[in-house]
């Protein structure tokens, strides 16, 4: 760069003169100067450093000339010899990160010819601040990734060099993150995130820290970006169960698709590793005739009919899985709940049948037995009987129940008795059966035959043939067969002097008729 300078216009001309004339060199002035100086500042005295004559500056046609880079930054003052700034030096836009940053002059004096070079470094100083090319940086990390897991960051640039240029970065104090700041192969200064402490996305989503870069000089300058972490989700949750058990009650009939529970597990992750479905774990075939688990929903419906008298306990694991199969289980309970929908059996477990007649009061007849298939209330039950018979029903042990009489019969009044034996139970609505029991009395001999009348007379002709008929008698008894048929026959005359007249006494003459009708049969 530095011999380009020579072959600009101006400097040809020298070139020529000294290859053609002499051209006077009478060797170098070096100065250094900070870059931003103000316009006028007197950078050093010419005249002075080289020995030269100030009145005659002007006469000797002094100028500078330089280069494209260098020109018109500088100026001589004709009057003072002083060499000044001629206009604002930028040393970054002049020679950006070299760190030699010259300015390059040719003083030119005439008669004699007389050539100078005049060298002005540019010194930097701290005037640019470290700047992040985003001022917020994106990073998404894993919620898995490791302890000391690296991240590098963006580089932030300070067009200043040396000490002024960036020198150190800055984390802002926070639980997961420290920086390291490394040295890049040209000397610039870069930073890494570390994760020191592992994340957890169910936790903490979203990261913002403060970055700051600062440069080494004097005041010293810095610049920030924002760095934002977006944690991603992994599957490190399993489903949870909003309970340990659910435990329900369920009335037994209830109707096909009743929701009998709803149950509920949350997963803390992210998308499908945290969608939640449900399923039965392990349970009998029973459980899937009856129940069925909406996946998505988590709602236990019944799918069959449920009987409180077939089953009155029901236990099911259910599962909840997420997106990738992890999965955790709980347990339902349901009880199911009587209702009365089972009417009282009446059993008749014995029955003297027929019964005699002459059973005094109070005598067993049969034992009867109900029973109930619900239970608790609705398995309560009262017996009863139609009140117009002469029957009863004797507690006995639980349910069972004794037939008793509760008067003497007589199986020539009533032969036959419907007994209709009533069983209600105490359940709401109550719900009964009867069952009716019949019964026949049988037959004792405990009635005598009476005559139709309680004398008879017939008057005989005589020379009557023998057999011929002189009247008919008739005896009714009202007993049963056997006991009801009456024989007849004649009794001699003495056999029924007896202290009492038989009722069924044949009288022989209507004289002895009259001893017998008078009261206590005594004789005139
Ligand atoms: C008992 O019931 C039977 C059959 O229902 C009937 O034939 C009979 O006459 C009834 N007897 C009485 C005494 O009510
Ligand atoms: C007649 O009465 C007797 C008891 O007095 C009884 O043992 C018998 O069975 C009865 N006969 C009939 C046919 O009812």
């Amino acid at each position: 760069m530095e011999h380009k300078g020579f072959t600009i216009n101006a400097s040809i001309s020298c070139w020529i003169f000294f290859v053609m004339t002499l051209c006077t060199s009478r060797g170098d002035i070096g100065y250094s100067i900070p870059e931003e100086m103000r316009r006028g500042s007197v950078i050093g005295n010419i005249a002075k450093d080289l020995g030269l004559d100030v009145k005659k500056l002007s006469d000797r046609n002094v100028r500078l000339d330089a280069d494209r880079t260098s020109r018109g930054f500088c100026d001589i003052n004709l009057k003072t010899g002083d060499l000044i700034v001629a206009e604002r030096i930028d040393r970054e836009e002049l020679c950006a990160s070299r760190v030699s940053c010259p300015l390059k002059y040719e003083l030119i004096l005439e008669t004699p010819l007389e050539m100078h070079r005049i060298v002005i470094q540019i010194e930097d100083i701290n005037d640019n601040s470290p700047r992040f090319t985003n001022d917020r940086i994106e990073l998404e990390i894993i919620e898995s990734a490791l302890k000391g897991a690296r991240f590098l960051l963006d580089e932030a640039h300070d067009p200043d060099i040396g000490k002024n240029a960036v020198e150190t970065y800055a984390l802002q104090n926070n639980d997961h993150f420290v920086l390291i700041v490394n040295t890049n192969a040209d000397g610039g200064k870069y930073a890494e995130l570390i994760l020191e402490k592992e994340l957890d996305r169910e936790q903490q989503q979203e990261i913002t820290l403060l970055l700051t870069a600062s440069d080494g000089g004097t005041p010293q300058r810095s610049g920030t970006a924002v760095i934002h972490v977006t944690v991603l989700d992994v599957n490190d949750n399993i489903p949870v169960f909003s309970q340990a058990v659910y435990k329900v009650n369920l009335p037994e009939n209830s109707p096909l698709d009743f929701v009998v529970v709803t149950v509920s597990a949350s997963d803390a992750d992210e998308g499908p590793n945290g969608e939640v479905t449900y399923d039965f774990g392990r349970v009998s075939d029973k459980v899937m005739r009856l129940f069925t688990v909406n996946k998505k929903t988590g709602d236990i419906k019944t799918i069959g009919n449920i009987d409180f008298e077939e089953e009155s306990y029901y236990e099911m694991q259910i599962l909840a899985k997420d997106g990738s199969g992890l999965a955790t289980n709980s347990k339902i309970v349901i009880e199911i709940t009587d209702v009365n929908d089972n009417t009282p059996v009446i059993f008749l477990k014995s029955l003297n049948n027929p019964i005699p007649e002459n059973a005094p009061s109070g005598t067993d007849v049969g034992i009867i037995n109900v029973q109930d298939n619900d239970s608790g209330e609705n398995q309560n039950i009262r017996c009863s009987i139609k009140h117009n018979v002469p029957f009863k029903l004797v507690p006995s042990i639980k349910n069972y129940y004794s037939l008793v009489t509760t008067s003497e019969l007589d199986r020539e009044v009533v032969t036959d008795y419907n007994i209709t034996i009533t069983a209600t139970d105490e359940g709401s609505p109550p719900l009964s059966s009867s069952k009716t029991i019949q019964l026949s009395v049988s037959d004792v001999n405990d009635n005598s035959p009476v005559f139709d009348k309680q004398s008879y007379s017939a008057q005989v002709t005589e020379n009557n043939k023998p057999g011929s008929s002189i009247c008919s008698v008739t005896a009714r008894d009202p007993d049963w067969r056997q006991n009801g048929t009456v024989f007849y026959s004649l009794l001699p005359i003495q056999k029924l002097q007896s202290p009492r007249c038989s009722q069924r006494q044949w009288f022989a003459s209507p004289q002895q008729q009259r001893d017998c009708e008078r009261p206590h049969n005594r004789p005139e």
